[in-house]
Parts: structure tokens; sequence; C-alpha cells
């Protein structure tokens, strides 16, 4: 068995991680973590949501962080959009990048972005032309690929369908999500198997949540299917607030050890990572210290 020399991990701490708070940190701890990232050199950062403040209100500040973050040259900033309206707010911001999403099971569409799995293409179908007009990189998210918590266990062929439209439309990266945390490395291995016989194993990046503890396994099963990108937040801090169950994404930290102890490489800065998960755990759990 060979891992791959290298991987891409893409940094969704600040949006993913944050979402969900129950008390919402300030602007100036946001675009603080952010820059920490990007000290330790995240070839990718998922910088915040486009999204409805009624939704999400924990993102708010979508406008005010993006000015406001000290970018690098070899970091690419992207931010999360659902429809026209987020994706006219991420240009406004000055993206190259955004991130599109939908779901391989109906229900979490609904509770998560309020359509069905098909009103999701129609809503990117309109976006199509603005993002190609901006030449804008797009990953697309596919969430629920495994385990539903509305409807428990998805099948792959759910997922295939999506992926397939996601690629239909254009994507240039499709993250596979493990929203709830339920997927083990025999379920990886059997999803992988089906998309990998249709499609290439660079379209694809993995998104775990640890809420049990298997993420860590489930990537050593990506490394073995060849998945060279992997999503992850610094500190393990996230979850999405319209999906019960949901908790942290696995931590950058941890796989950022995992790559160093298979020797694979990353191009990350494990101390600064370590500052940056410490800074946003210090601040988070003292949040929830005062709620409780
Ligand atoms: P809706 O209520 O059906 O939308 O929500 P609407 O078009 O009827 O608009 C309602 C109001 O929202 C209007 O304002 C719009 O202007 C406004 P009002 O007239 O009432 O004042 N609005 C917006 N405001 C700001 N930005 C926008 C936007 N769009 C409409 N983009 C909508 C539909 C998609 C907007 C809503 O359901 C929503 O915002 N959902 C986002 C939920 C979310 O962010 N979930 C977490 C991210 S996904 C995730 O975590 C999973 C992932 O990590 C992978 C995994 O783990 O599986 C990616
Ligand atoms: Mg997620």
């Amino acid at each position: 068995m060979t891992y791959p020399a290298s991987v891409k991990l893409v940094e969704v701490g600040p949006r993913d991680g944050l979402q969900s708070i129950e008390n919402p940190i300030s602007t100036e701890e946001k675009i603080q973590y952010v820059n920490m990232l990007s000290a330790a050199g995240l070839p990718e950062i998922e910088v915040t949501s486009f999204v409805s403040s009624k939704w999400v209100p924990q993102l708010w500040d979508a406008t005010e962080v993006s000015s406001q973050i000290e970018q690098n040259e070899t970091t690419l900033y992207t931010a999360l959009v659902p429809n026209q309206k987020g994706l006219e707010g991420a240009l406004e911001s000055g993206y190259k990048s955004v991130a599109i999403f939908t779901a391989a099971s109906e229900s979490f569409s609904q509770k998560n972005t309020n359509c069905s799995i098909d009103e999701s293409f129609q809503r990117f179908e309109a976006m199509k032309p603005i993002w190609e007009d901006h030449r804008l990189r797009v990953r697309g998210y596919v969430s629920t690929c495994w385990v539903c918590p509305y409807e428990d266990a998805v099948s792959a062929e759910s997922v295939l369908k999506v992926v397939q439209r996601l690629v239909d439309l254009g994507v240039q990266e499709i993250s596979l999500g493990d929203t709830i945390g339920k997927a083990v490395p025999d379920s990886v291995e059997k999803l992988l198997d089906s998309l990998l016989s249709n499609f290439s194993a660079s379209l694809f990046a993995l998104h775990f949540h640890d809420t049990y503890g298997n993420a860590l396994e489930n990537i050593r099963k990506g490394l073995e299917y060849g998945i060279t990108i992997y999503d992850s937040s610094a500190g393990g801090i996230g979850g999405c607030p319209y999906a019960p169950g949901a908790s942290g994404n696995v931590g950058t930290e941890a796989v950022a050890h995992l790559c160093s102890e298979e020797n694979i490489s990353t191009g990350v800065d494990r101390d600064l990572l370590a500052k940056a998960g410490k800074f946003i755990q210090s601040i988070t759990s003292e949040k929830e210290a005062v709620a409780s």
C-alpha cells in the first residue's frame, strides 16, 4: 500500500468551525484566527460563508472579515455560497474561489438550505454564468455522503448521482461530506470503490467530522485510495447547525501529524498551526464556559 507523497489540507475552521458555536466570537478574533492559519502556510482556507444571517447568525460579518484578513500569495481563500446572492457577496469581497453546497439526501438539503436537491442545482445553474464570467474556481460540497441525520444510511448511488451533476455543472473539486461523523473505514471504502470506478481520485476531497473518533482512520482509507485533499479545522472546532449530532471537523493538527508520521508532505508549519488551534479553542471554550 502506497500513500500519496503530498496532500492538500483545506482549512475549514473559520467557516465550518465557527458557524455553529453558541456564542459568536468577535470579528477581530475571527480575523486573527484566519491570519494565524495563513501564517501556518495552509494552502487553502475557507474564510467564511455568504449565507442568510437568519440561518447562520454566527457568520454575519462575512464582508468585514473578508476585507480585513491579511492574505498571502500561497494560500487560496475560499468563501462558501448557497445561491446567487451569496455569490455576489463573495465577488464584492474579491474572492477568486467559492464553494457551493448540496447534499446526497433530500431531507438534509431541505433542512440546511430550504430546497430540494433539484432546486439546489437550479440555483447553481443560475450562478454558473456569473462564476464563468469571473473565472472563479468552484468547489462543490456533497453533504450526507454516508449517513443523514434525518434519513440514516445514504446509498452510494445517491452520492454518485449528485457527484455526476456537479461534474456536469463544471466544478473543479468535489468534497465528500461526512456531515455527522458516522462514516467508518468500511463505508468509506464502499463509497470510494463506487466513485473511483467512474471518476478520478484527483477530483475528490474528503470532509470528515469527528463525532465518533473515526475521522483519522477514514482519512487513512482515503490515502489508500489515492485521495490527496482533506478538509479539517484547526482546533477541531465545528459542526453544522442543521445537522443534529454534528460535532467538530477532524482537527487540522491531527491530520498534519498523521501526514508527518507517514512522510506525506503538507507544506504546513505545525508549530504555527498548533498556535492557531490553541488560540481558537481558548476563545470558543471560554465562550462556552460563560454560556453554561
Ligand atoms: P430561504 O429562506 O429559503 O431564502 O433560505 P430566500 O431566498 O427566501 O431568502 C430569505 C431571506 O434571506 C431574504 O432576506 C434574503 O434576502 C436572504 P429578507 O428579505 O427575509 O430580509 N438571503 C440571503 N442573505 C444573505 N446571503 C445570502 C442570502 N440568500 C437569501 N446568500 C438560504 C435559503 C440558502 C439562503 C438559507 O437556507 C441559508 O442561508 N442556508 C445556509 C445554511 C448553512 O450555511 N449551513 C451550513 C453550511 S453547509 C455545511 O456545513 C455542510 C458542509 O460543511 C459539508 C458537510 O459537513 O457535510 C459544507
Ligand atoms: Mg462540514
